[in-house]
């Protein structure tokens, strides 16, 4: 089974065609960085306008590069949402119109849902249950995973989400736009151990918090000179591991997870991987970091595996920027 995804939930605009729910035969990003870097932050309007520009030749390209004709496909699978409501309308309306025009049946999937799958686009077949730590720019979820489409909430951020406190944490120490990198990056020369910053750990729940650490990083900087800023990088993204990894082998240790998923854009962060690998007592999945960030290949799967139970969405599928998962 062939499935062409389709992302445009934020600022890639991206296109893939996976077989099968685990082997990617083509996978096409267009970020949109350099454009929202100068303003410091997405800027809505922008990203829905070039999303307009850019989905049908990556469509397109995904398309010859996994050698595809349109009787190939078996089904189109669609971000509808959490998301930019002007980005997911893009691909939404796009999706519904080749499907339309192609006669391929069409499927809305929940871009948390499909963060998840990024485990299986490399040809895993991840045990379940399973805990997933989804950690992007919008969220960080902890869920517990049964089988394919069953899902329980255990705990999300109270306030910022992981990657919006790696966003913002870089612009008050003026390293750039996207945070996560650039903070990454500034890390690697900082020494993590001279400044203890506090972690939020929210006892007898599985929530988050980091809107504490990014104002207790505001008052440091304003103390310290510039030549700290590698110091200060470090020790935040070591306060950010920290309580993730903790929480997420906790709750793992308390329900009886087979397996840890770990996935969304700050799963591409290196000391995140290596302390939860290291830290965990049952095996831990991870995407390559180019999976971890948005990408179509990881809607795709997820569409194939609603697809072989027979779902399929209407053509009244309208986007849902605030929906979650479980
Ligand atoms: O999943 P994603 O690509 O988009 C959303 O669904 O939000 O995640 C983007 C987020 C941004 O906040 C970015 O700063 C963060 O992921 N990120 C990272 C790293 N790479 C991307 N955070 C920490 N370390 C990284 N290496
Ligand atoms: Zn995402």
């Amino acid at each position: 089974m062939k499935i062409l995804g389709i992302e445009t939930s934020c600022d890639e605009t991206a296109a893939a065609v996976v077989q099968d729910g685990r082997k990617t035969l083509s996978s096409i990003i267009a970020s949109q960085v350099d454009i929202h870097s100068r303003f410091g932050g997405i800027v809505p309007e922008v990203a829905s306008r070039q999303h307009l520009l850019t989905i049908i030749p990556i469509i397109e390209q995904a398309m010859t590069q996994a050698q595809a004709k349109w009787s190939d496909l078996d089904g189109i699978a669609v971000t509808f949402g959490p998301g930019l409501a002007g980005s997911l309308l893009i691909g939404v309306n796009t999706a519904k119109a080749i499907a339309l025009s192609k006669d391929l049946p069409l499927l809305g999937i929940n871009h948390l849902e499909g963060h998840i799958y990024a485990n299986w686009v490399e040809g895993h077949t991840p045990d379940l249950p399973a805990i997933c730590l989804i950690v992007s720019g919008g969220h960080s979820d902890l869920i517990l995973m049964k089988g394919h489409g069953d899902y329980q909430l255990l705990g999300r951020t109270r306030d910022d989400a992981a990657g919006e406190a790696f966003d913002k944490v870089s612009r008050i120490l003026e390293l750039g736009y996207p945070g996560g990198p650039a903070i990454e990056k500034a890390a690697l020369s900082g020494n993590s151990a001279r400044f203890r910053l506090p972690r939020a750990w929210l006892k007898d729940t599985d929530d988050f918090s980091f809107s504490g650490l990014k104002t207790a990083v505001l008052h440091l900087a304003a103390e310290q000179d510039i030549a700290a800023t590698t110091d200060i990088a470090a020790s935040f993204q070591d306060a950010v591991v920290d309580v993730l990894v903790t929480k997420t082998v906790s709750a793992a240790k308390r329900l009886g997870a087979h397996q840890i998923l770990l996935c969304g854009g700050v799963a591409a962060n290196h000391l995140l991987r290596r302390m939860l690998a290291e830290r965990s007592p049952i095996p831990v999945l991870m995407p390559n970091p180019t999976l971890c960030t948005d990408n179509a290949a990881m809607i795709a799967s997820c569409g194939y595996f609603h697809f072989t139970t027979g779902e399929c969405s209407g053509w009244d599928l309208d986007i849902t920027p605030n929906i979650r998962l479980g």
